[in-house]
């Protein structure tokens, strides 16, 4: 079974992702981490966020091992990684990665934006996790201010904005709901709420 879970930044997907993964026993790849990873190399290498040879290299070497979840997690982190994100060459390279994890005979749970379209259009579920982007702004404000960053709320929705407009707009594999997904809206959920509509609606689906 491969379950195709894509969203927008801060909707939940990723706590959604990692409960669903536990409940179903299915092994889990987070893609944005590949993505942050990328990022943070070439940032640690001083490699500039527009050179799409030398950033699709990183992308290849890539070992996550290498990287600390807290500066995967940082706010620049999340930034750059949706610029390197825009690059072809970056999506090539982290393609086959994720399509082998996708593909293997446990099954999977991949989550990311362009699971459902790109990765495993192939998938048996696919979910959109959403919620408003002031309610994920102050989700992701919480987070960041105890992490010890030092933002305000009105940046942070304003960050999520720009980070949204780039994710969608691109033109290779841009952040869209797939056709067949089913879309789950988690402004006015609890976490807990959230998991219960993604189980139902994927043993609707199943
Ligand atoms: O989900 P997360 O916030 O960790 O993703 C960071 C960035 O990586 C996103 O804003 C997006 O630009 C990019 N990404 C992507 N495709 C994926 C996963 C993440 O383009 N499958």
């Amino acid at each position: 079974m491969i379950i195709a879970i894509d969203g927008t930044t801060a909707s939940g997907k990723g706590t959604i992702a990692k409960r669903l993964s536990a409940h179903y026993g299915l092994p889990h790849m987070d893609t944005g981490r590949l993505y942050r990873a990328t990022a943070v190399a070439a940032l640690k290498a001083g490699v500039p966020l527009d050179d799409a040879q030398a950033l699709a290299d990183l992308a290849r070497s890539l070992d996550l091992a290498d990287y600390q979840e807290a500066e995967l997690r940082t706010a620049e982190a999340g930034k750059a990684a949706s610029v390197v994100a825009v690059i072809p060459e970056v999506r090539q390279a982290l393609f086959e990665l994720q399509r082998a994890f996708a593909t293997q005979d446990l099954g999977a749970l991949l989550d990311g934006r362009d699971i459902g379209t790109v990765i495993a259009p192939d998938a048996d579920v696919k979910l959109w996790i959403d919620a408003s982007v002031e309610e994920r702004g102050y989700r992701r404000w919480k987070e960041l201010c105890s992490h010890g960053e030092d933002v305000t709320l009105e940046a942070v929705i304003e960050q999520l904005r720009v980070r949204d407009k780039r994710d969608q707009s691109r033109k290779d594999a841009p952040a869209e709901m797939a056709v067949d997904a089913v879309l789950i809206d988690t402004t006015e959920l609890s976490i807990e709420a959230a998991v219960e509509k993604a189980l139902a609606a994927i043993e609707a689906a199943l």
